[in-house]
């Protein structure tokens, strides 16, 4: 009979244990929609995946003008364009201003303290990245080795004042 009691007791504690969660979640104090919290090392990981990724591309792009490839650079300007506008702003979240992805990240204090400007910086590389794309389409190649040299700035100037380089 005692042990009965104990079991309901425990099992009420449990509960009032977990009651301030559950009208925490039902209060709305969490809002319905909200995004799922990504890790830190998991945004830094994305981060600097993505930046290989684009360095990969401009190196098809350099290689393909150099050898006057017209689908190759059609296929590597549209892949950098949709990287350049896939949000990459949004993968430098303030807590990821230190820590390791798949190395220590190596991003500057600037673009937390200057988060207006590195996104101006990000959104410039995706309008010519953009342009490059539209150009590549065509068969016009000092255009499209031009309009490279643009996006080759943006990417510069963004390292310049963003990126710790050695
Ligand atoms: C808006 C700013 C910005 C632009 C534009 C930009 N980068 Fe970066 N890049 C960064 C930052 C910041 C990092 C550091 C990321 C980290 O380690 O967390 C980085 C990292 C990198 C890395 C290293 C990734 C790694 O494995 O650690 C490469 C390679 C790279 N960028 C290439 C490029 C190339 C090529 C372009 C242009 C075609 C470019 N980036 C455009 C800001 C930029």
């Amino acid at each position: 009979m005692s042990k009965y009691f104990a079991r309901v007791h425990f099992r009420n504690r449990a509960f009032s244990c977990l009651l301030p969660l559950v009208v925490l979640l039902s209060s709305g104090a969490v809002p319905a929609g909200a995004p799922p919290a990504v890790r830190p090392e998991v945004s830094i990981k994305w981060r600097q995946s993505a930046f290989q990724v684009i360095a990969w591309n401009t190196a098809r792009i350099k290689a393909a003008l150099s050898r006057g490839d017209l689908q190759e650079l059609r296929i590597a300007s549209t892949t950098l364009a949709a990287l350049a506008n896939s949000g990459l702003a949004n993968l430098f979240p303030p807590n990821t201003a230190h820590g390791k992805g798949w190395r220590e990240t190596t991003a500057r204090s600037e673009v937390f303290g200057d988060a207006e400007q590195f996104r101006a910086a990000s959104e410039e590389f995706a309008r010519e990245s953009a342009t490059l794309a539209k150009v590549a389409g065509g068969p016009d190649l000092a255009a499209v080795d031009a309009q490279f040299a643009k996006v080759a700035k943006t990417c510069k100037a963004c390292h310049d004042k963003f990126r710790q380089t050695d």
